[in-house]
């Protein structure tokens, strides 16, 4: 397999600054038009490195003379960062492509973008070419630094713009970054994955593996705690594997141990972790640590082996177990998370039996479970013993529902501890309330003033409601 090197390229963030200005005179041509200024609209769908990618685009967008707004009717430029992980989403994002195509109609200046993983597939973009005309600009993963030139083509054009890349070798650091929240970041430190789990499109859409160097992240973290960031979260498929590709290999331990050193920094989270790849050097940084979190998700996907060799996870249950084992003795206050697929091809009710009987063993604090999806151009999607969808719901609601209550016998035992949140936004069901988030990533909801958001109190957990925790502020 090839091995990318990352070219951090200096040259390429001065053209794309060049672009942005570029832009912004086209924005300001837009503004003279319609007599206000030009409002943006991104919208994410998928993981959390999406969202990052979306304050991205937001940064740049915002650079250029756009201002947000979460609202797509009254936006003048509208951006779908789409995710094909599972057809749901891509389906999610033709059924809101004909609502953006009738307000077009109403508002023929509006600009429609398109970008992310779903624009990597070529029958995708062949969908949108053939039915969805009323498109602007199309490009995929690979070349989102280049979103300046992009708008400037976009501006400059009537037709379509399309600019899809298979791979690139590029990362270019320092372009502008518009965050969601003043107080929370996420960090890619590495892009794309190698694993080829057999499912799984990712490997296809996001290309190869490439490692940020480590004074690259450090420098970006180290602005970000200077302008009010106490908490970040190091993204990446697999960030377990982190550095292994770098021209002077580090270990993903080793960048943590660097990070827990900027001063300033109060919390430190990660995702996502291959159990394959799980060093016993990154327990023991964690266990020693006093600023990564108490949270791991550490995804199994099954817990038949049948199944997990054919799912080419490259672990067997047992070795999972006793991965989850060692982290539980060393961590025993951890919270551990998982995503886990059911109907994966060949899987029986027994197989299924299996994963539940993991979940039970894990007792895990939270799991995503996920109906496994066809993905084109996987290995699974051309195995011949394709489970039909009505067979899977059986086995899908049997493991919710052990992962439902395993995670509410879970959430209990905490129920009457005093323990640390980060406060992070007023309650969106009481106003009178502000949430906050614990560092095991469970949330608590308890009276305080606006101003504390940002800041990190002591909480007394007084009643568990599940998934969820109301109590008060201590001390
Ligand atoms: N079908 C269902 N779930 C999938 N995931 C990835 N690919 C598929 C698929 N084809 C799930 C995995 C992964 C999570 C991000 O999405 O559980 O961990
Ligand atoms: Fe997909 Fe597996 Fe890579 Fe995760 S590790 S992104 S599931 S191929």
């Amino acid at each position: 397999m090839a091995q990318y090197t990352s070219i951090n390229d200096e040259k390429e963030l001065a053209l794309q600054k060049e672009y942005m200005k570029k832009a912004a005179s086209y924005v300001a041509d837009l503004e003279t038009q319609i007599g206000h200024q030009p409002l943006c609209c991104v919208t994410t769908f998928g993981c959390q490195m999406n969202a990052r990618d979306s304050e991205k685009l937001l940064g740049i967008l915002t650079q250029i003379g756009y201002a947000p707004t979460d609202c797509e009717e009254e936006a003048d430029f509208v951006i779908y960062n789409t995710c094909t992980v599972r057809d749901n989403a891509n389906q999610r994002v033709y059924g809101r492509l004909g609502f953006l195509n009738s307000l077009k109609r109403k508002k023929p200046h509006l600009r429609i973008a398109l970008c992310g993983c779903m624009m990597q597939e070529n029958s995708v973009v062949d969908k949108i070419k053939k039915s969805y005309r009323f498109v602007d600009l199309i490009f995929g993963t690979h070349n989102i630094f280049k979103f300046a030139q992009l708008l400037v083509t976009m501006f400059e054009n009537r037709e379509m713009v399309i600019d899809i890349w298979q791979e690139t070798d590029q990362i270019v650091e320092d372009l502008p970054v518009n965050r969601k929240y003043p107080y929370k970041s996420g960090i890619n430190i590495m892009f794309g994955c190698n694993n080829f789990c057999s499912y799984c499109i990712v490997p296809y859409v996001r290309g190869r593996e490439r490692s940020r160097e480590p004074k690259d992240i450090l420098m970006e973290i180290e602005r970000l705690v200077r302008d009010g960031v106490v908490e970040v979260m190091l993204l990446g498929q697999n960030v377990n594997s982190y550095g292994k590709n770098l021209e002077h290999p580090v270990t993903f331990a080793q960048l943590l141990r660097e990070v827990e050193q900027i001063e300033g920094l109060k919390r430190i989270r990660f995702m996502t972790s291959h159990p394959k790849d799980l060093s016993d050097e990154l327990i023991e940084v964690m266990k020693q640590s006093d600023k990564i979190c108490r949270h791991l998700h550490l995804p199994v996907q099954a817990g038949s082996n049948r199944i997990l060799k054919a799912m080419n996870r490259r672990y067997t249950k047992e070795q999972y177990l006793a991965l989850v084992h060692k982290i539980k003795s060393a961590m025993p206050d951890i919270a551990i998370t998982t995503d886990i697929i059911v109907g994966f091809p060949g899987e029986t009710l027994e197989d299924v039996e299996e994963t539940i009987d993991v979940v039970r063993k894990v007792q895990y604090d939270n799991a995503f479970t996920f109906i496994y999806s066809k993905r084109t151009g996987t290995p699974a999607a051309s195995m011949d013993n394709q489970v039909p969808e009505e067979m899977v719901k059986e086995g899908f609601d049997k493991v919710l529902k052990v992962v439902q209550d395993t995670a509410r016998e879970r959430a209990a035992l905490l129920q009457g501890q005093i323990m640390e949140a980060l406060v992070e936004e007023v309650n969106e069901q009481d106003e009178s309330l502000m949430t906050g988030r614990l560092s095991n990533n469970m949330l608590v909801h308890f009276p305080a003033p606006r101003t504390s958001i940002g800041q990190m109190v002591q909480v007394s957990l007084d009643t568990c409601h599940g998934f969820y925790y109301t109590g008060h502020v201590v001390g």
